[in-house]
């Protein structure tokens, strides 16, 4: 196998072995629910559930980090009682989580805007942070009030000079931005469920390099079987990072 070297890219671990970061757009609660003559808020009370059967799926499965994007800078411009019941659940996931998450060694990091968030749920965020910030099994990230480019923006404006020489020293700049404690690693796999193939503002840096899988699954139908086929899928895939590795 003929490979050529480059200098690393960015935040990517490579190495055959390496604890794997998956991302989540976890769309489709709504329709779920329209399709059963439910409320949308009754869609996204099934799909808390399909979050906890996921994180112990992928704590099953050894992966390093699972980001989950739960609400994004544009899901406020949705009908009021939608918002308050999607806090209202954050709130209570963190809650009762928490504990759990300790047990199984799971850290806790909730990334985007805080200034925004009811004072209930930043409380609530604060003290699961604190909690679980020694758990080293799987790093678990909720993506709340959301965006990437307003992220990237913001990283840019704390940047101190050194930190804009390459994508590298510029993940520390992301990570300040947005509330995580340290950097974390690229995103290897991204998996949109719901039948849509967008990107919706998640994760545009760290996906420079993602393998995409988008399937058909409504969010609360997602179960670990799931999660096992689109890995399944990316493990088929031959990553390239731009260089020639067979001629
Ligand atoms: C997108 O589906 C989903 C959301 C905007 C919210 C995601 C929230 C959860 C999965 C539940 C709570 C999460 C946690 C972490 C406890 P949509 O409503 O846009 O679906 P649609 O496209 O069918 O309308």
């Amino acid at each position: 196998m003929g490979v050529l070297e480059t200098a690393p890219l960015s935040g990517r671990d490579d190495r055959p072995g390496a604890p794997l970061h998956v991302a989540i757009i976890m769309d489709g609660n709504g329709r779920w629910a329209t399709a059963r003559g439910l409320p949308r808020t009754e869609g996204h009370r099934r799909g808390a559930d399909a979050v906890r059967r996921t994180v112990e799926a992928a704590c099953r499965l050894r992966l390093g980090t699972l980001t989950l994007y739960a609400f994004s800078s544009d899901n406020w411009k949705r009908p009021a009682d939608e918002v308050s019941t999607l806090m209202r659940l954050f709130r209570h996931y963190l809650r009762a989580e928490t504990a759990g998450c300790v047990k199984n060694d799971i850290r806790l990091s909730i990334v985007g805007r805080r200034d925004r968030l009811p004072r209930a749920v930043r409380v609530a965020i604060a003290a699961a942070e604190r909690a679980t910030a020694s758990c080293r099994r799987l790093t678990l990230r909720l993506a709340v009030d959301y965006s990437a480019r307003t992220t990237i923006l913001r990283a840019a404006a704390l940047a101190k000079p050194a930190e804009l020489d390459d994508p590298a020293s510029f993940r520390a700049c992301l990570a300040r931005a947005q509330h995580d404690p340290a950097p974390v690693p690229d995103v290897d796999l991204l998996v949109r469920t719901g039948g849509e193939k967008r990107l919706s503002d998640f994760l545009l840096w760290e996906c420079a390099y993602a393998e995409l899988v988008f399937t058909d699954r409504m969010w609360p139908d997602f179960g670990e079987e799931d999660l096992e086929r689109a890995l399944a899928d990316f493990h088929q895939r031959e990553r390239r990072f731009g260089r020639v590795l067979s001629v």
